[in-house]
């Protein structure tokens, strides 16, 4: 057993608990508190889970669906399986896999949608923070489409600006918006959960989430760079340059 994986697993209860329990992942542990806290998932729910490998969320939306539930969970990575759900590979900004996931679904709809979707970070902070407001906003339009209504939706973003636009955006479409983040997310993270609760049976306003975000940005001098100036390494994120004057 090295020094350094014995330190982190003293320092680290969550890692150390997921491990003894079979979890995929530590992250297992943000999805149990939130389910405590809200109870995003109920029993017999047809769930999708946004960007699921390893899989530890997955391994909890199960669970709590139990029998009767239905777990569908989507990533750019594939997953290796998980009894209980179906897992596939695709990347939720390509309409093919929303049109796969559908397939999965068949005649149900879905009553919760949980994305812990994250980009491969750059190390750049202003960078990783735009495609993570990219990322949960798509998955805010994934959920807007998918689920019925009633349903939850919950998304992993990064601080930073922008994020008030997100949750304008939540809001046009749920009746209850609120941020929470658990203390099974790292001391020094700059994450946060949008939580989502009671879809409305209409999106106020007509439109996109995206449309809603990139207006938000605009509004706060913020303007949205041209689809060829983004950065080839990453497909997706708003550029964020303040408006020339
Ligand atoms: C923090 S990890 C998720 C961990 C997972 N919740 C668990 O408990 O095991 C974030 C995931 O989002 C995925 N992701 C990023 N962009 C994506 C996209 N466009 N479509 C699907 N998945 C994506 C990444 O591949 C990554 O595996």
């Amino acid at each position: 057993m090295s020094k350094r994986w014995y330190q982190e697993n003293k320092r680290d209860p969550w890692r150390r608990d997921a491990k003894a329990k079979g979890y995929r992942a530590r992250s297992a542990y943000k999805l149990k508190q939130i389910q405590e806290k809200f109870g995003i998932i109920r029993r017999g729910d047809a769930v999708l889970d946004i960007g699921c490998h390893p899989g530890g969320w997955t391994q909890v939306a199960i669970e709590e669906a139990g029998e009767g539930g239905l777990v569908v969970g989507v990533d750019l990575l594939a997953t290796s399986p998980i009894e209980g759900a179906i897992v596939m590979v695709g990347d939720i900004t390509e309409e093919s896999t929303i049109e796969e996931i559908s397939n999965h679904l068949g005649d149900r709809k879905l009553n919760a949608v949980i994305s812990d979707i994250s980009p491969r970070l750059t190390g750049r902070y202003d960078t990783d923070q735009a495609i993570s407001l990219e990322l949960s906003t798509m998955a805010l339009d994934v959920a807007s489409d998918l689920l019925s209504p009633g349903g939850c939706f919950i998304t992993k973003v990064f601080q930073g600006a922008g994020i008030e636009g997100l949750v304008d955006a939540a809001k046009l479409r749920f009746s209850v918006v609120g941020r929470y983040s658990p203390t099974a997310s790292r001391t020094a993270s700059s994450e946060t959960y949008l939580i989502c609760q009671k879809r409305l049976q209409m999106t106020n306003g007509g439109g996109t989430a995206m449309e809603d975000v990139q207006r938000h940005l605009a509004s706060i001098g913020i303007v949205v760079d041209e689809e060829d100036e983004k950065d080839p390494e990453t497909k997706v994120g708003f550029r964020k340059i303040p408006k020339r004057e």
